[in-house]
């Protein structure tokens, strides 16, 4: 298994590939929780490129990179020269010159395939408008956790065809788990992305189902997942938007009271509580959505190991650092 150099669609790995990220996912949590996650990516540094507000996804990259032991820098558009004063190509040329990976949450997909592609180093897809990868990653993992199982799962998501929501019938076509989508028609999946899910259906086995009849939709669930109605940029198409998805579309009680008695709901959050789920719900029971929060961490722990680790030279400290004297030697010419 040759792993691609960076991580930014679903479709672009295998299901063993995935699986086995998921195995190093369990490796990081167990390690993380006791302390014991070794500093793989000692003097090792991430540039975080964020042209959005994130909460989960710049916390938990920070946060990981501290606990493998390197560093991170969080980039905001106005703050680098990406896409205004310098080109896509050039930022990355120059970043893959002083850091060992990039992260990247941007506004267009297409932006994150000319960063990767003009980047010596990996580049992780923190979002896009398109995708997003990390999360369904870590959705999988969730549900792992929660069932113990992968394929043959029944996975329900309702609402509308988020980037969240395309790399999870991406990641669950290809992983063999059953996946139905309840989502007005207007706003049911791209053709593309379909097409490319319908594939991977039909090689994995899995059951792929785009329907607007939501109650019969979340019937057989083991997990209902659902995700904001509009986002940033969308706020304009608020008001029909609502039309189209309230009440039906709302996980509420009334729609699991339709489901069986053990369906689990997630939501990638941030939420618009009262729209696409009540507080009842989501601070109930069957909510595992903070689980699936925490699990961003040890998701991003497993993929900067993953893709970064292998990468990087490997210090040779045994015996003595022989740069040290040379170091030593050249301070000592200064005083302080
Ligand atoms: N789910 C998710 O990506 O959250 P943030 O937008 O807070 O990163």
């Amino acid at each position: 298994m040759v792993l691609r150099k960076d991580f930014i669609d679903i479709q672009d790995f295998s299901s063993d590939e995935l699986f086995h990220l998921i195995l190093l996912i369990e490796v990081t949590k167990e390690a993380t929780k006791s302390r014991a996650l070794p500093e793989l990516l000692h003097k090792a540094s991430l540039a975080m490129i964020f042209e959005e507000p994130s909460t989960r996804t710049r916390v938990s990259f920070e946060v990981a990179m501290t606990n493998l032991g390197g560093h991170a820098l969080y980039l905001r558009p106005g703050e680098i020269h990406l896409g205004a004063r310098e080109t896509i190509a050039d930022t990355a040329r120059v970043l893959s010159r002083m850091v060992d990976g990039i992260e990247a949450r941007l506004l267009h997909h297409k932006d994150i395939l000319e960063l990767a592609k003009y980047s010596s180093v990996p580049v992780i897809n923190g979002l896009t408008d398109l995708q997003h990868p990390t999360q369904v990653l870590s959705d999988v993992f969730t549900m792992y956790e929660h069932s113990g199982m992968i394929r043959g799962l029944n996975l329900t998501f309702v609402g509308d065809s988020t980037n969240v929501a395309n790399s999870l019938m991406a990641i669950s076509t290809k992983m063999g788990i059953n996946y139905t989508q309840a989502t007005p028609r207007k706003y049911q999946p791209l053709p593309e992305l379909l097409k490319q899910a319908e594939e991977n259906a039909r090689e994995s086995g899995s059951r792929l189902l785009i329907t607007e009849e939501v109650e019969e939709a979340v019937k057989d669930a083991d997990f209902i997942y659902t995700d904001l109605w509009w986002w940033v940029g969308q706020e304009h198409e608020a008001e029909e938007r609502l039309k189209a998805f309230m009440p039906r579309y709302q996980v509420n009680e009334r729609l699991l009271s339709l489901a069986p008695k053990h369906v689990k709901v997630m939501h990638c959050l941030p939420a618009s509580r009262g729209m696409e789920i009540t507080d009842e719900v989501m601070d109930g029971p069957r909510s595992i959505v903070f689980d699936q929060a925490e699990n961003r961490l040890h998701t991003e722990e497993a993929l900067l190991i993953a893709f970064i680790y292998p990468r990087l030279a490997k210090p040779r400290y045994e015996g003595g650092n022989r740069y040290l004297d040379r170091i030593e030697n050249v301070l000592a010419r200064f005083s302080y």
